[in-house]
């Protein structure tokens, strides 16, 4: 599997691994997260070494992941979402991969903090803790400890207050 930076070639690739992730199985509705990801794209917030996409055996795109720039007191930070992978290949470390790579590109950029709201069972793997824990506060208080972020190299105690995604994020209602 090969790991890079999306490309203007990708787009439609990565609306079908979104629709097929996110999608409920036998329904037709769109899921939001794949407006959500073009609407990321053309916010201010969009940061281009952070959108990554795993490529398959086929040379297909078969999973996607994108940080885009949200604000916080203190430091420079990222809001992570959405990843997804093809269901066929989920479980396979796709998803790991593109986790790890995402990560290193955001410290590598001197990013001190990536947030994301997600399962406690997955993300913890990859060095997420409850955001509050470090006295970063979600968006939304009902999100309890799903929301979660990690600490990269730049991450100082200064790092504080609530985290507010870029504004895509906030059309979501
Ligand atoms: C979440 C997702 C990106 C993970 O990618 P993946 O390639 O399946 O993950 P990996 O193969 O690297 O890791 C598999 C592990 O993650 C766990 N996992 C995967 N999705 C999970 C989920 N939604 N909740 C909890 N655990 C999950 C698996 O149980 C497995 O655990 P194990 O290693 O202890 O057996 C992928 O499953 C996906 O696209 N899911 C649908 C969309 C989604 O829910 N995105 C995340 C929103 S928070």
């Amino acid at each position: 599997m090969l790991i890079r930076r999306s490309t203007d070639a990708d787009l439609d690739r990565i609306d079908v691994v979104h629709r097929a992730a996110f999608g409920e199985p036998g329904s037709s509705a769109e899921p939001i997260e794949v407006a959500l990801v073009r609407a990321l794209r053309a916010d201010d917030g969009w940061v281009p070494q952070l959108s990554l996409v795993a490529i398959g055996a086929e040379g297909d795109v078969v999973g996607h992941v994108v940080c885009t720039e949200g604000h916080v007191q203190g430091g420079r930070a990222v809001g992570l979402g959405p990843i997804g992978v093809l269901p066929a290949l989920q479980g396979s470390g796709v998803g790991a991969a593109l986790m790890h790579a995402v990560l290193g590109a955001a410290d590598a950029m001197d990013y001190a903090l990536v947030a994301l709201l997600g399962h406690l069972d997955y993300y913890p793997r990859f060095g997420f803790v409850p955001a509050e824990s470090l006295g970063v506060t979600a968006p939304d208080p009902s999100w309890g400890a799903h929301f979660q972020a990690r600490t990269l190299h730049a991450w100082t105690p200064e790092v504080t207050g609530t985290f507010r995604y870029a504004a895509p994020f906030d059309d979501l209602g």
